[in-house]
């Protein structure tokens, strides 16, 4: 059996007719740009995130920076984001021109440490990028109350959480604006780039919808200085098709998930945590191997695809050489040992069986 990490292809084959049907419709409408199937995936997907405000923008690193940027905040002002997150993350705060404070995760979860995360706040801190790593909500509940108690913005990175639960919503509750990425190997991915911002805040709102467009509200009348970002009217009816099956995919990502939990025991393996599979989203399952560098060997033998998201981390890139000497250990063993398993709807039983099968017997010296 030869079981590739994913498979695009296999993923979104059960959608072609409908994607078929929806370019012909595009096509024939002729409306090309922020057309009928922005508008309309907006308000799905506002609605889908319980939220007010949707605005649908080009690719997730824009959802974050047309956020970071609507603030204004001084120059030099400081955002404070986990160290364990996508390289995006923390560019979105380099590339509006702030300094990203980069924070510890915790090892049980890979997830944003809220413990000491006071220690990290200075007069320049202006805001907390919390980050929905894997699939799985950060600690949203204690992130809101110290961005209040500090009079700081909270915003979050949902390019990997489509469809998680926290207290039963979809909600990032508390957050001032969420960033959503729907690359092709999102949960919710589309087949190209495209991204959205989610708020119940209607002025920042208006000001990104501004700011996606060239800074501009009314035609060739420019008041700020905005970009080209705007959500494609074709990938936005593909994405009205695959929202309509989100949750279906999200519960069998689940049920995988539950199984691997279950049935793969393995001492030389860490599993993820098992406290929430019916709230995580499960975009990643990432497990933990002292010798990775074995498991993977192994796994590529045995024709199993993997990925390690992420093999260098984002304070190791030499793009983020000259920000800073940081210290962060716990996020430097956890690049070290991490290695995400094949989870996704397009999987069958056979396969699932197997990978748990050949996990089970995997050995090193
Ligand atoms: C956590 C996280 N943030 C931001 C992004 C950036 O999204 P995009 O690739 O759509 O710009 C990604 C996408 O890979 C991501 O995983």
């Amino acid at each position: 059996m030869d079981i590739p990490f994913l498979s695009l292809k296999k993923v979104n084959l059960r959608y072609q007719v409908e994607f078929q049907e929806s370019f012909l419709e595009f096509v024939d409408i002729g409306h090309y740009i922020l057309g009928p199937q922005v508008k309309a995936f907006e308000a799905n997907f506002a609605e889908y995130c319980q939220s007010k405000y949707c605005i649908g923008v080009a690719n997730g690193l824009d959802a974050l920076e047309l956020i970071i940027k609507s603030y204004k905040f001084p120059s030099n002002s400081e955002i404070i984001v986990p160290a364990n997150t996508y390289y995006a993350s923390i560019l979105s705060i380099i590339n509006v021109g702030l300094k990203p404070v980069l924070v510890e995760p915790k090892a049980y979860d890979l997830l944003l440490d809220t413990t000491n995360l006071e220690t990290h706040i200075t007069p320049k801190t202006v805001a907390i990028l919390g980050v929905n790593l894997y699939g799985r909500m950060c600690d949203l509940s204690r992130l809101k109350s110290i961005c209040t108690d500090r009079n700081l913005k909270l915003f979050v990175d949902a390019a990997q959480s489509h469809g998680a639960l926290y207290n039963g919503t979809t909600n990032c509750i508390g957050a001032d604006a969420t960033a959503y990425s729907f690359y092709p190997t999102k949960n919710l991915g589309a087949l190209s780039d495209a991204g959205a911002v989610i708020t119940d805040d209607i002025d920042l709102a208006n000001e990104i919808r501004k700011n996606r467009n060239y800074g501009s509200e009314i035609k060739y009348k420019f008041d700020g200085l905005g970009r080209n970002s705007r959500l494609s009217e074709l990938q936005a009816g593909f994405l009205n098709i695959k929202l309509k099956y989100l949750n279906e995919e999200i519960n069998i990502r689940r049920d995988i998930a539950r199984k691997y939990l279950n049935e793969i025991k393995n001492p030389r393996i860490i599993l993820p945590p098992n406290d929430n599979i019916n709230e995580d989203a499960w975009h990643l399952f990432v497990i933990r191997c002292k010798n990775r560098k074995s498991l993977a060997q192994y796994l590529e033998k045995m024709q199993i695809g993997y990925e390690i998201h992420y093999p260098i981390p984002p304070h190791k890139q030499k793009a983020f050489s000259g920000f800073g000497d940081f210290e962060l250990p716990i996020t430097e063993e956890i690049h070290e040992t991490i290695l995400s398993l094949p989870l996704n709807p397009s999987l069958n039983q056979n396969e699932i069986d197997y990978i748990i099968k050949i996990l089970n017997e995997f050995e090193y010296a």
